[in-house]
């Protein structure tokens, strides 16, 4: 079966007409634009929404954010919004600042060839997004002295409610901040320890799909007990927006706030114990254990596979 993801990705044979003219050369060459431009290797899923963020943010100008991945003209609507947009990834880098990688993991080689005789210690901030890939790893392709940052945002950073997690080695403590900085300006961030880079990615950008498929599974209950397909959508996830409001808010626990919702011989209790009795938290507990174990076999020095 052909999945909606699949289907967005078919593509059209490359247009030479937006190729030749993906980006205006002249729009990367600009000194001043460059010392504070933002490049985004591999501008798919994740490195579209950490630019649209960057954006909406008002961070940065759309030129001042280019993009590259091995179909630009997937990228037209980006470009039409003056994103400089192309496949040349090394050009890309050296008209940058700071240089986000977001290709897929197996990529990582490939791509980090291309970059490393551009990245100048004393200019550019390499960030990565690879799940599963070191900096040690990095650090093998791009040498000692490039400052790199790992982060591991979510999608939520379109609308500027990633959690992204951060970690960087000694070398790269100085450049540290203006990368913290950035992401703060598309969510919310946390310093870890990159050991627990795997958790993070099982918890924080895996868990936007789990989260999505529990609200979901929520409008579906929705459709059965009497809603359409649509108002079931957004009644469930307006209701778990209000949820995750409440801890975020409160800085509660979710049994204190459960709490406040269950009253005793009532609807709410009856309905949360028939879900547990069909091992509602312990699935997930054990779909984020295994997304982790996943994450952590990613890295295609061990793993020749993908994500
Ligand atoms: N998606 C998430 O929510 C998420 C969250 C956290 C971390 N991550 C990590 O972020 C990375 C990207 O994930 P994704 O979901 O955005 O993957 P994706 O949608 O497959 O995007 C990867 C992009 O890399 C491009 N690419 C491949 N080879 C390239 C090359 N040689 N030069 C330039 N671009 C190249 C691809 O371009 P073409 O399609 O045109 O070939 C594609 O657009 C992964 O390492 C993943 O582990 C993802």
């Amino acid at each position: 079966m052909t999945t909606k993801k699949q289907l967005t990705r078919k593509r059209k044979t490359p247009s030479k007409s937006i190729a030749s003219k993906s980006i205006a050369s002249k729009s990367i060459a600009s000194k001043s634009i460059a010392s504070k431009s933002i490049a985004v290797i591999g501008a798919g899923n994740l490195g579209s929404a950490i630019a649209r963020g960057i954006v909406r943010a008002g961070l940065r100008r759309a030129p001042e954010v280019l993009l590259t991945r091995r179909h630009p003209e997937e990228l037209a609507e980006l470009r039409a919004q003056g994103h400089p947009v192309g496949r040349d990834n090394a050009k890309f880098a050296s008209a940058a600042r700071i240089v986000i990688l977001a290709v897929q993991p197996k990529h990582t080689a490939r791509v980090l060839a291309e970059l490393a005789p551009v990245l100048d210690p004393k200019r550019h901030i390499l960030v990565s997004t690879l799940t599963g890939v070191s900096i040690e790893g990095l650090r093998r392709h791009v040498g000692s002295e490039v400052p790199v940052v790992r982060v591991m945002p979510n999608l939520g950073i379109q609308t500027l409610n990633s959690m992204t997690c951060l970690a960087r080695d000694a070398p790269s403590e100085p450049a540290f901040s203006e990368v913290e900085a950035l992401f703060a300006g598309l969510g919310e961030t946390v310093r870890i320890e990159e050991a627990n880079m795997g958790a993070a990615t099982a918890l924080c950008a895996c868990g936007i799909a789990f989260f999505l498929r529990a609200i979901r599974a929520a409008a579906q209950g929705g459709i059965q007990i009497g809603f359409h397909a649509e108002e079931a959508i957004r009644m469930a996830a307006q209701t778990a927006k209000g949820a995750a409001e409440l801890l975020l808010v409160n800085r509660s626990h979710p049994e204190t706030e459960i709490d406040q919702v269950t009253t005793p011989n009532g609807c709410t209790i009856a309905g949360l114990n028939e879900m547990e009795n069909h091992g509602f938290s312990s699935a997930l507990v054990r779909g984020l254990v295994v997304s982790a174990q996943r994450a952590g076999a990613l890295d295609p020095s061990r793993d020749r596979g993908g994500s």
